[in-house]
């Protein structure tokens, strides 16, 4: 287990980078990310929790600081987390429904990622490193209703940040009507699925 400013770049494992996005700790998105990280421990990967609500990451400025050089210019927890999300593996993103979209930590944390978009489309750079792996991310969240369309808003804003991240979009695993903190271990199969869904992610768990 590393500690959360510790990158992942020494190790020759399959790198598995999670990142919980609830301003709730112990909330629902978080029982649901620390299933999926336990179901993709193995042997064969690293796996990393990052908690948004534990680290200092400004919004994005849009000073376009990061223009020429891909690197943003704001000093805070970002510069490391940019590391590991160039280096992982594969990403599991766990953020629940705010107002439709995710949460503000998590967006805050995805408009960072501009110096990423810079590196991938201005300097046409990979982003990806080493480059040309075969990256997969997976979305997790939960919402307090049952609406339609409930995850389809946020689902747009992770899907341009993974692809931005030269990651495969591979699924997600989404839960309507849980709302109290701790709702969704009354769930039938949410924690099992959290955990099976981590599993397949890896080689050698199928
Ligand atoms: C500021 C705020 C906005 C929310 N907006 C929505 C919303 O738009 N749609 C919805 O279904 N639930 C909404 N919720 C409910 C949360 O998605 C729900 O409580 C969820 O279980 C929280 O997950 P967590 O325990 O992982 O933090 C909102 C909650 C808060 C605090």
């Amino acid at each position: 287990m590393l500690s959360y400013r510790e990158n992942m770049s020494q190790s020759p494992k399959l790198k598995i980078l999670g990142i919980a996005g609830s301003p709730r700790k112990d909330g629902n998105t978080d029982l649901l990310l620390r299933q999926m990280m336990a179901g993709a421990s193995n042997k064969q990967t690293q796996t990393k929790t990052v908690i948004l609500r534990e680290l200092s990451i400004a919004p994005c400025r849009h000073c376009d600081g990061c223009l020429k050089t891909g690197k943003c210019v704001q000093q805070d927890d970002m510069q490391w987390l940019h590391t590991d999300l160039r280096e992982a593996d594969h990403i599991i993103l766990a953020s629940p429904i705010f107002f439709m979209g995710v949460t503000a930590q998590t967006k805050a944390m995805i408009d960072r990622c501009q110096a990423l978009w810079v590196i991938k489309h201005v300097l046409k750079l990979p982003v990806s490193v080493p480059p040309g792996k075969n990256r997969r991310g997976i979305f997790v969240s939960v919402g307090g209703t049952n609406l339609k369309n409930l995850f389809e808003p946020s689902m747009a804003t992770v899907k341009a940040w993974f692809s931005t991240l030269e990651v495969d979009f591979a699924g997600e695993l989404t839960f309507p009507g849980v709302d109290e903190k701790g709702a969704i271990t009354h769930h039938p199969t949410a924690l099992q699925d959290a955990f099976t869904l981590g599993q397949e992610l890896v080689p050698g768990n199928e």
